[in-house]
């Protein structure tokens, strides 16, 4: 039987990683705050204590960790992914990353003899839980066959973006105009709230008209302050940004629309809002970056 590691249990690998015991796969897990992984051992998985005894004792390893340097420190630190051989293995990330990361990793990997495909997804935990994310993948045409099985226990769809690499920059072709749109929501709440408008009926108006996005209806609560777990954040948001404006302007195009949002990302951030929802830039716009009337 194939046997599959998974590193990485935060909000997304922690309800990803139960589907793989569930589609019959032997699974490993590991994740840099030990405890976390408590909860799917007693599903069946097995806990070891190194992304190095991960890769010596699986055959497909899979990664969705918070952000570059994280991927970095597991692929290429002491006792790292890496750091033990791993000829004939596959390794997919399914990590938001930098595509300069994702070109170096899936290089080191292919020099040790092994495969990697890089796997992005777009959806949030609730999807994730249910194995309906979509899934971005870059990688060649063999390692793309030997990895769709295992992709489709998470994704309700795959798409094969092209060539390693491909399917981050789809990832963040995917997430721009979210994260815009979630920006200029907050201006036109802000502005609506300074004229006296109720919060409510602004959202309830908006749902109801062409600037409605699929997504804002599952956000109403939140942004209406009813709390609930946080799916995505705000920390995460600016990364992804960062990484857009990069890639944007490394390729020759101006980008005022994404240095915009990431101005109001960042101040959100830096009210200490780093792990709260990434839609709770609408509330901060509102409550902290607006003047007085
Ligand atoms: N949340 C979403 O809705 C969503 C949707 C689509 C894509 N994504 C992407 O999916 C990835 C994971 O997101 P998430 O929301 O699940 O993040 P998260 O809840 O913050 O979990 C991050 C995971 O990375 C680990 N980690 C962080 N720094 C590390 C390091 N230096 N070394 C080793 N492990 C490290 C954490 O370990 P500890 O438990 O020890 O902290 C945790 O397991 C991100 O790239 C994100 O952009 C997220």
């Amino acid at each position: 039987m194939i046997s599959i590691g998974f590193l990485g249990l935060g909000k997304m690998g922690s309800v990803m990683a139960p589907l793989i015991l569930e589609a019959g796969y032997g699974l490993s897990v590991w994740n840099r705050s030990p405890e976390k992984a408590d909860h799917i051992v007693g599903l069946g998985a097995k806990k070891v204590l190194t992304p190095a005894e991960l890769a010596n004792t699986t055959d497909i390893v899979i990664s969705m960790l918070t952000d570059d340097a994280a991927i970095r420190a597991v692929y290429e630190g002491p006792e790292g992914l890496l750091s033990v051989p791993v000829n004939g293995k596959l390794f997919i990330d399914m990590s938001t990353l930098r595509p300069p990361t994702v070109h170096h990793l899936a290089q080191q990997v292919s020099t040790a003899g092994a495969s990697f495909v890089d796997a992005p997804v777009s959806g949030t935990v609730a999807p994730a839980k249910l194995g309906k994310l979509l899934v971005l993948c870059g990688a060649s045409k063999d390692d793309f066959e030997r990895a769709q099985p295992i992709l489709e226990i998470f994704g309700r769809r795959i798409i094969h973006a092209g060539p390693v690499g491909q399917g981050t920059l789809l990832k963040l072709v995917v997430n721009l105009p979210l994260a815009v749109y979630w920006g200029s929501l907050a201006e036109a709440i802000a502005m609506g709230n300074q004229g006296g408008l109720d919060l409510k009926l602004m959202l309830d108006a908006i749902q109801d008209s062409s600037a409605a996005l699929a997504v804002l209806g599952l956000k109403v609560p939140t942004i209406l302050g009813q709390s609930g777990p946080v799916a995505f954040d705000v920390a995460s948001m600016k990364k992804d940004l960062l990484s857009m404006l990069d890639t944007g302007e490394k390729s020759g195009v101006p980008m005022p629309a994404t240095n915009g949002v990431l101005d109001t990302y960042s101040a959100t951030l830096d009210g200490g809002f780093g792990d709260a929802d990434a839609v709770e830039i609408i509330r901060f716009m509102t409550e902290k970056m607006t003047q007085p009337n």
